[in-house]
Order: C-alpha cells, then sequence, then structure tokens
C-alpha cells in the first residue's frame, strides 16, 4: 500500500512537473518581445504572434539589440561564445501573424497585447477551442482581474496570470497569480518554467495590481500629483527619489519607461471599478500626454523628450 501511495505521489508529480518547452508570446511589444527574448535565451521554443509584419519586424530588431546587450556582459571575456548564444537564442525565435495557427502544439500561450479586457477576451475565445487541452493560457496584465480574463475560456483550471517586469530581460521577479480554479498542476508546471528562465517567483492572489503594481503605480500617480500641483519640477522629484531613497530611477522617468499609455490604462480602469479610492484618481498631465500620443520612451516623448 505505501509503496502505491509512493508510486502515485511519484506518477502526480510528474504529471505536475509536465515541463513548458513550446511557448506563444502574442504581443511583441515593450513586454512581449522581453518575455520572448528571456524564453529563447533559456532553451525553449518561442514563436511570436503580432499584429502584421511591420510591428514583428520592429519587435526582432529590438529582440537583437537586446540580445547583444545581454551578450555582452555574459560572454565579456569570450566574445565567440556570446556570438553563438546569440545565434542560438534567434534560431529559437519564430513569429507569426496568425495565432490560431502557432497554439497547435504549444505548452504555454503568453498574452501581453494592450491593457484592454475586451481585446484580451477576443483573443483567448479566438484558440479557446483551436489550442490542445494540455495548453497553458497566461496574461502578462499589469492590472485587469485574471479572472475577468479567464472567464470567456473553458480551462480556467489551466489558466493564471503571469506578471513580468520591464526590462524583461534585467528583472528578477516574476509574480505568478492563481485564480481559485487554477489547478495544482497548472500552478506547479509555471513556478517550474518561471526558475527554468531564470526568474524568481512570488505567488499572489488575484487582487488588482498583485503586488508590485499596487504599490508602484499610487507612487507614480502621486508623483505626478505633486508635479502636477507644482510642488516640485519632474527632474527634482525624480533626482528625490533616486538620492534619497535609493530607486534605481525615478518616478516620473518610470512612468514614460513603463508607458504613459499602459500607466494610464491602469489608472483608469481602477477608478472606474475603485471609484472611492483616492489613490487610483487619474491625472490630468497624464492623460493629456496621452491623447497627445506621448507615450514616453517608446514613443520618443513624455514627460520627458527621448529624441535627441
Ligand atoms: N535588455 C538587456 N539588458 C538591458 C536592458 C534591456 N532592455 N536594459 C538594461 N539592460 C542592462 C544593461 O546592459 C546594463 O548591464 P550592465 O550593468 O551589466 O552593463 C544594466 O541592465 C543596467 O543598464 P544601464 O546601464 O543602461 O542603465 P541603468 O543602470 O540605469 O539600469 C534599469 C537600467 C535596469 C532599467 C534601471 O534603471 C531600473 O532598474 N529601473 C527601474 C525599472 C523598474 O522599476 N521596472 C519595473 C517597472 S513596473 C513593471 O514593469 C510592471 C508593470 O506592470 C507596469
Ligand atoms: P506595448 O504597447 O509595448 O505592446 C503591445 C503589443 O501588442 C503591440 O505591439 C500591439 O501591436 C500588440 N497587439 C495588440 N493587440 C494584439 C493582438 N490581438 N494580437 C497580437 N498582438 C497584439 O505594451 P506592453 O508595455 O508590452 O504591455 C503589454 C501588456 O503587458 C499589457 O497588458 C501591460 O499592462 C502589461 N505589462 C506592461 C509592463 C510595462 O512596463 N510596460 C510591465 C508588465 C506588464
Amino acid at each position: 500500500m505505501l509503496g502505491l501511495n509512493l508510486i502515485c505521489r511519484n506518477f502526480s508529480t510528474s504529471i505536475a512537473r509536465a515541463a513548458i518547452k513550446n511557448v506563444v508570446v502574442v504581443g511583441g511589444g515593450l513586454m512581449g518581445s522581453g518575455i520572448a527574448q528571456v524564453a529563447a535565451q533559456t532553451g525553449h521554443n518561442v514563436t511570436i504572434v503580432e499584429i502584421n509584419k511591420d510591428i514583428l519586424d520592429k519587435t526582432e530588431k529590438s529582440i537583437q539589440t537586446s540580445i547583444q546587450r545581454v551578450a555582452k556582459k555574459v560572454y565579456k571575456e569570450k566574445p565567440q561564445d556570446g556570438e553563438k548564444f546569440v545565434s542560438e537564442t534567434l534560431s529559437r525565435i519564430s513569429s507569426s501573424t496568425n495565432l490560431p495557427d502557432v497554439v497547435q502544439d504549444c505548452d504555454l500561450v503568453l498574452e501581453a497585447i494592450v491593457e484592454n479586457l475586451s481585446i484580451k477576451h477576443k483573443l483567448f475565445q479566438s484558440i479557446d477551442s483551436v489550442a490542445p487541452a494540455k495548453t497553458i493560457f497566461a496574461s502578462n496584465t499589469s492590472s485587469l482581474s485574471i479572472g475577468e480574463i479567464a472567464s470567456v475560456t473553458n480551462r480556467k483550471d489551466r489558466f493564471a496570470g503571469l506578471h513580468f517586469f520591464n526590462p524583461v530581460p534585467v528583472m528578477k521577479l516574476l509574480e505568478v497569480v492563481r485564480i481559485p480554479e487554477t489547478s495544482d498542476e497548472t500552478y506547479e508546471s509555471l513556478m517550474a518554467w518561471a526558475k527554468a528562465i531564470g526568474k524568481t517567483a512570488i505567488t499572489c492572489k488575484d487582487t488588482p495590481g498583485f503586488v508590485v503594481n499596487r504599490l508602484l503605480v499610487p507612487l507614480l500617480a502621486e508623483a505626478v500629483r505633486l508635479m502636477e500641483r507644482g510642488d516640485a519640477s519632474p527632474r527634482d522629484i525624480d533626482i528625490a527619489m533616486k538620492l534619497g531613497a535609493g530607486h534605481p530611477m525615478g518616478p516620473i522617468e518610470l512612468a514614460d519607461y513603463v508607458g504613459l499609455d499602459t500607466t494610464n490604462f491602469i489608472l483608469k480602469g481602477w477608478n472606474e471599478k475603485y471609484p472611492e479610492n483616492p489613490l487610483f484618481k487619474p491625472c490630468s498631465s497624464l492623460e493629456k500626454l496621452v491623447s497627445e500620443k506621448k507615450f514616453g520612451v517608446k514613443s520618443g516623448e513624455g514627460f520627458y523628450n527621448y529624441k535627441k
């Protein structure tokens, strides 16, 4: 009996630990390109899906630049090994504009598209009946509810949040977000995958902003409000938080770095859901910049100008 128990336990462990090898990353922007790079760097086969070929070309260029930086750092003394690392990594990445086509043999679909619930719903609905039963779906959302995103699928037991941080090749954290329906097998596979891609994973519940953004986004918004009141200039706010609080970037430059469109989507979404919370109030200067398509570093201008 004891022997059978052991066998059963080993068997269920082997199911729980089914390794994720083939990954589809949907969205090749700031986050998707970094996630795809890190997964490929660590030996996974990755397909990036975007809405058109021009964006895929941009994604490819940004991955090439970033992977060169990693190679330069890791293989400082051995540039030839660095070249091999770059070419092997790039050879594991392919791209497509047809999502249903590429999910056929994948273990994990990781969504990193625009922060909009109905667009994310459309995406997961389009592949739920096409993807194999084994495939885990995950969202990299910054602020939306994983449960609400998963609600349109018939695989809530194989659904979770995988929240990465920007820049993905550098930031070591991965938040693994469980919804009540996420199975132990799914959760364990994702925790093992986090380790396989070299990240430190923490587990959190499906609450607004999980851990990091629940603390960080109100900080960014407070900094913008401080600036709007004229209490200090953007540059002085940034210097203050770098030199006075030891942050690697000041909050105004971090908002530009995250993307003002994304930061604004987060605040507006939370404000609609929790109008009584003053920490989530939208900021007029942020909304104005977004309406002018000034999204921060990625568009060349935000609170600061990056075109020079
Ligand atoms: N790809 C690869 N490597 C990169 C990189 C990239 N995109 N960006 C930076 N690096 C590497 C550089 O090569 C460099 O390596 P070495 O130190 O070995 O030379 C190292 O990172 C530091 O880069 P820099 O010297 O260019 O600049 P820095 O020292 O100012 O660091 C930074 C840049 C890592 C971005 C740092 O400023 C930082 O940590 N900023 C805060 C970032 C942060 O808070 N991110 C979380 C945002 S919130 C989020 O992502 C969640 C959300 O949902 C909104
Ligand atoms: P981004 O604007 O840089 O990239 C989004 C990409 O998704 C664009 O290239 C767009 O063409 C593509 N896209 C949109 N709809 C698509 C579809 N139906 N199919 C395929 N591709 C599609 O945005 P980002 O900063 O990479 O953010 C992506 C997601 O990650 C968002 O949910 C965001 O909240 C989250 N996130 C962002 C950060 C950050 O610091 N920017 C950090 C963690 C999580």
